[in-house]
């Protein structure tokens, strides 16, 4: 054992116009430990991390370096001495391809300045292959699937001596298998002395992969526990404060008549025949493999994505849905997955973007006033407890989680008959989960279907009434909840029965 730590922070602060994200915060890691970093939606994880990897100027506040103070004035210094780090939102370039992105701005030069394109590409196979990906060095990031991007930025991590490795929420995208590799990686590089710094959201993974775990609350240091050590319960004290009594509140409510009604929808080879339908107060689940067809079933119902041939009626009344608009009139609200594409406009406000899918309605005559336009805004920021100055901030300045709740609350403000949730709670704390949770319920409560797709079995299982399984572009089985296992879905989703 190293008597030195690999790194230590003591005494770390932070302060943004109007909010104090680190309030003297203690951390430190030892060679080849994995340590978890847990704590709620903007409890200050990242922006911890973001100063050790020379993002932010810190306050205050000390860090060593095998018992050297150092100071990181940038996030190139941070990369010489060894630090490297995943962020929690991608930082790609979409058009350049994977081998340009991986050693952008540090391009190896041949003679007279060229860059040297062969030995990049050498490189960068020889990274991807030990990652296990079939992600090309010629691949365009823009066509790659958002689990592949992550895969790509990990490569860009680990193309450079790393000593020091930060993954900010690394397997938010990833699929199971996906995951798992991932973890094999990161055990291997624990192996050859990296510390690794894990921050995640899905507890199983902490428990599964870290040896340490230290919680943040409120941008303070709550404590540090060796993982082995500890039960989930008393962690979830630590991070929230209080006992969380339920993971899974479903209340069943009464079942009203048909909302939603979709039949024979087919698109190319994504959709095949499909058919089903929601009534009111029901919340139906859809789970898959990656690729099944969910995400499409969403685009198709919310118009992004023409359909082939099929129906889909809202309240008995067949709708003629080509675009997002047509949808919107009819009811339908579409929570994406991607939030930095298609749920949010970030360089916009909190109150901005929660208005922003009723200004349609707003330009249409059916005013507004600027008064109730802000009881609206606050109702929500209230109702779904998003951790923000005000509502003039910019979205980009939130945490990962709030940003997911407010992609939440601009669905919510259009008061939707059916709305389609594609990984609702992707990112979302465990307290947070359970406030998203409840507003499910007191959706459908209100009449609203609700069409929630979602990786987390566990999470399907313990909010839909009903689940549908998809598998290749089909749906494969429809499982009432009382039926429904985990080893069920997962039999069906791999296409057995
Ligand atoms: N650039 C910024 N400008 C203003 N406020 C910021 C900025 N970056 C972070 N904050 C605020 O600092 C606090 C901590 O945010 P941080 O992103 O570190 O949280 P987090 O623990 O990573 O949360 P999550 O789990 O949701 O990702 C939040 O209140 C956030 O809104
Ligand atoms: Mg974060």
């Amino acid at each position: 054992m190293q008597s030195k730590c690999l790194l230590q922070m003591t005494g770390i602060c932070k302060s943004f116009p109007g909010v104090k994200a680190l309030d003297q915060v203690d951390f430190s890691i030892k060679r080849g430990e994995i340590h978890a970093l847990l704590g709620e939606n903007g409890a200050g994880k990242s922006t911890l991390m973001k100063v050790l990897s020379g993002v932010y100027k810190k306050d205050a506040g000390e860090i060593f370096i095998d018992g050297n103070s150092v100071e990181i004035h940038g996030p190139r210094e941070a990369q010489k001495m060894g630090i490297g780090i995943i962020h929690q939102e991608l930082n790609l370039v979409p058009e350049l391809t994977v081998m340009e992105n991986i050693f952008l701005g540090r391009e190896p030069q041949k003679l007279f300045g060229f860059v040297d394109k062969d030995k990049m590409r050498k490189e960068s196979f020889e990274i991807l292959k030990r990652l296990g990906t079939e992600i090309q060095p010629d691949d365009i990031i823009s066509d790659l699937s958002i689990g592949m991007q992550q895969m790509v930025e990990i490569a860009k991590a680990l193309s450079y001596e790393t000593r020091i490795l930060i993954m900010d929420e690394p397997t938010a995208a990833l699929t199971e298998r996906e995951s798992e590799h991932l973890f094999k990686i990161v055990r291997q590089l624990a192996a050859s002395g990296v510390g690794i710094i894990y921050i995640s959201h899905r507890m199983e993974e902490l428990f599964a992969l870290s040896d340490r775990i230290t919680v943040m609350r409120d941008g303070a240091y709550a404590g540090t526990v060796v993982t082995k050590e500890t039960q989930f319960d008393d962690l979830i004290k630590l991070m929230v404060g209080r006992e969380l009594t339920e993971r899974y509140p479903r209340k069943i409510t009464d079942i009203g008549n048909e909302v939603l009604n979709v039949k024979g929808l087919c698109r190319g080879d994504s959709l095949r025949d499909i058919s089903f339908s929601v009534k009111a107060g029901e919340i139906v689940g859809v789970a898959g493999l990656m690729g099944a067809g969910r995400t499409e079933l969403a685009r198709a119902i919310f118009g992004i994505d023409p359909l082939d041939k099929g129906t889909i009626s809202v309240d008995k009344a067949e709708q003629r849905i080509r675009s997002c608009q047509d949808a919107i009139q009819a009811g339908i609200g579409l929570i994406t997955e991607d939030r930095k594409h298609q749920g949010l406009v970030l360089p916009m406000s909190v109150g901005d973007n929660i208005s922003l899918a009723v200004l349609g309605e707003l330009s249409k005559g059916s005013f507004i006033s600027g008064k109730r336009r802000m009881e609206l805004i606050h109702k929500q920021i209230d109702d779904l407890k998003i951790k923000t100055p005000s509502e003039a901030q910019i979205v980009r300045n939130l945490s990962g989680g709030n940003q997911q709740k407010v992609v939440i609350a601009k669905w919510l403000s259009t008061k939707p008959r059916v709305l389609i949730m594609d990984e609702p709670t992707r990112g979302v704390d465990i307290g947070a989960k359970v406030e998203i949770y409840n507003i499910m319920n007191m959706l459908a409560a209100s009449g609203v279907v609700i069409l929630m797709i979602s990786s987390e079995l566990p999470e399907v299982l313990g909010m839909s009434d009903r689940i549908l399984v998809m598998c290749r572009g089909r749906v494969a089985t429809e499982l009432a909840r009382e039926e429904a296992t985990q080893e069920k879905i997962m039999a069906y989703a791999a296409g057995g029965n």
